[in-house]
């Protein structure tokens, strides 16, 4: 039975690259779509995760729009120096066909959570405010998520968005630390071991030999986002794979090695955003979540690169 799983979602250049690669993996049933703030507004990166899934002939895939402002803190400015204005590269697709259901993003995690108990992994990879405002909302759901695979944070290298956090749980750091403390398995894929995993344009090259609907939306949206990582990390055109991990881990979590370590966050002050794993248990007691730290990098790539040539 493939791993039904509910993204969370931003997109988002690399969260399209996520999308198309969970759409095209046998082991996972992408039961739906929520769409939250981040690398652009909500509405946009609702209307982006409908594009998405129609582009793949996966229409039949509800999309529920989510929220479209942190829990606490001001919304901050929208990456679209990062992904463009558009949050595709500034490729200005066309509208979508179909529209988001008739529920929240929490409604829809919360509903898809109770009529699948134990079967339903959540896999945010976007700003977690979401996940945060269902298990606020319902927190019996809490025993029935079989587990949850975030992509943010950094506990043990500096952060992307500032010196020390990444962009995820900057933009909603209360929600991260709802989720953080969520009490059902937590596993966070961090820069840790997204930024050790490189797209380069030798990778791309071979995965545009082959022409579909992924490959072809993603050789348009990539430009921008290789700007960015140029300018910001003098990468040459690579890209690290942040969004594209976390959905790797969940098909193959083998690529990954973690640790088990309770992590706070930072939710004020310069520091904000910043995951803090408490190595020796020095702060209140919290309950550990697993922490990506080693990544088999190859492994991950070739796993992306098979999935998005087939
Ligand atoms: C995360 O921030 C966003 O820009 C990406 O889509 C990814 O989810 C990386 O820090
Ligand atoms: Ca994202």
């Amino acid at each position: 039975m493939p791993q039904k799983i509910i993204i969370d979602t931003d997109p988002g250049v690399d969260d399209s690259i996520a999308i198309s690669v969970a759409l095209r993996s046998p082991e996972l049933e992408v039961v739906g779509l929520t769409s939250v703030f981040g690398n652009a507004t909500n509405e946009i990166t609702a209307q982006n995760a409908l594009r998405l899934v129609e582009l793949e002939g996966h229409g039949n895939i509800p999309v529920a729009r989510g929220c479209d402002v942190p829990l606490v803190v001001e919304l901050e400015s929208i990456a679209s120096e990062v992904h463009g204005n558009d949050g595709l590269g500034n490729t200005h697709l066309p509208a979508p066909k179909g529209k988001p259901i008739n529920k929240s993003a929490a409604e829809f995690i919360i509903d898809t959570v109770r009529a699948n108990p134990g079967e339903v992994m959540l896999v945010p990879i976007g700003p977690l405010t979401n996940i945060a405002v269902a298990l606020k909302t319902d927190p019996q759901i809490v025993p029935m998520i079989k587990k949850i695979v975030l992509m943010g944070g950094a506990v043990s290298i500096h952060g992307n968005i500032s010196p020390v956090a990444e962009a995820n749980i900057y933009h909603d750091p209360h929600a991260a630390d709802i989720v953080m403390q969520a009490g059902c398995p937590v596993v966070m894929v961090g820069l840790d071991v997204t930024q050790q995993v490189i797209m380069t344009p030798q990778f791309f090259e071979e995965v545009f030999k082959v022409k579909n609907p992924a490959t072809n939306l993603i050789k348009r949206i990539l430009p921008v986002y290789q700007a960015y990582h140029d300018r910001f990390h003098k990468m040459g055109g690579s890209i690290h794979t942040h969004d594209p991990s976390a959905i790797a881990y969940v098909i193959n979590p083998a690529l990954f090695e973690t640790r088990s370590v309770p992590v706070f966050v930072e939710t004020i002050g310069r520091c904000k955003g910043q995951t803090v794993a408490d190595e020796h248990r020095q702060w209140e007691s919290r309950k550990d979540i697993e922490v990506c730290q080693g990544v088999n990098s190859a492994g991950v790539l070739a796993l992306i690169k098979e999935r998005l040539t087939r």
